[in-house]
């Protein structure tokens, strides 16, 4: 975690300065469709060394997302400026920023405006601590009792409805587990806050992304570097895996430990694809 700066104040509510389109402030309008409806769409992105890792492929999902949610197209270039501005301003030159996009304030009632003005959120917080030797020694996962929301328009967008991982977080919780698969019956869709790949008869596997599921920038950087096929993956696929491995743009690449207690092998690929990572994202 940065030095001297606490990802939480003693209320447990993060501290991190926020701007909202372009301005420092904390709150956005009570009429804001991402408050109201979850109408909105996110990135997290690390922060090594004031510059934004993997932000071409952040930039591609930022476009894909507004895109599918047929959002005003977004202004590129002036998000880049603010988010350097922001970035530079920020208590520490490592961390994370979550960029959010909303489709902005409107009436009342579901149907938005034809040419909304969508709200821009940009906050900051330390990259969290976890404990170095967890991306060598893996981390154990369990199979989340809460299931995946499924619906195909939505799938693979990273928009602000996510209830599913907010219960599935609290049931991990409960269980003192790291990370926990999330699924559509007996379908494996991914992790509740990260992707899945598994390793099963030699070939890596990562679930198809077609009904759920959150398109990772960091599952993309796998995808690109790693010989890896989409697939559908059931619990019982999984059963059959000897390696498995979790991404997220603040997990990075993690190596699974055990599935329910079943221990699984940290296989030769990984440390090769973590070092890969870790350069390319510039740590
Ligand atoms: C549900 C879910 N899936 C996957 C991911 C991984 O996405 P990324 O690699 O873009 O961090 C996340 C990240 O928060 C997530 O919440």
């Amino acid at each position: 975690m940065t030095e001297n700066y606490p990802e939480t104040g003693s209320d447990g509510i993060a501290t991190g300065p926020v701007w909202v389109n372009g301005q420092p402030a904390e709150a956005v309008s009570a009429w804001d469709r991402g408050f109201l409806y979850g109408d909105s769409f996110f990135t997290t992105i690390r922060i090594v060394g004031g510059q934004p890792a993997f932000w071409p492929l952040h930039r591609l999902r930022l476009i894909s997302n507004a895109t599918r949610l047929r959002f005003p197209w977004p202004d590129l270039e002036a998000m880049e400026l603010e988010l350097a501005e922001f970035i530079s301003s920020a208590p520490d030159p490592d961390g994370v920023v979550r960029l959010t996009i909303s489709r902005g304030p409107g009436p009342r009632g579901y149907l938005p405006l034809k040419d909304p003005q969508v709200t821009r959120v940009l906050a900051w917080s330390p990259q969290p601590d976890y404990a170095p030797e967890l991306s060598e020694t893996g981390v154990d996962l369990v199979l989340c009792k809460t299931q995946v929301s499924c619906n195909p328009l939505l799938a693979g967008i990273k928009h602000g409805n996510r209830l599913a991982q907010v219960f599935a977080h609290q049931e991990l919780e409960s269980l003192g587990a790291f990370e926990g698969l999330m699924g559509d019956g007996d379908v494996i869709v991914g992790g509740c806050r990260s992707n899945v790949f598994a390793k099963i008869a030699g070939t890596w596997y990562t679930p198809r992304l077609e009904r759920a599921g959150v398109a990772g920038v960091t599952r993309s950087w796998l995808m690109q570097y790693a010989s890896i096929r989409e697939v559908d993956l059931t619990f019982a696929d999984f059963e059959h895996a000897t390696s498995a491995v979790i991404t997220s743009a603040l997990l990075g690449l993690m190596p699974v430990r055990s599935i329910e207690g079943r221990e699984l092998e940290l296989c030769e690929e990984i440390p090769g694809w973590q070092h890969q990572y870790r350069k390319d994202a510039g740590l």
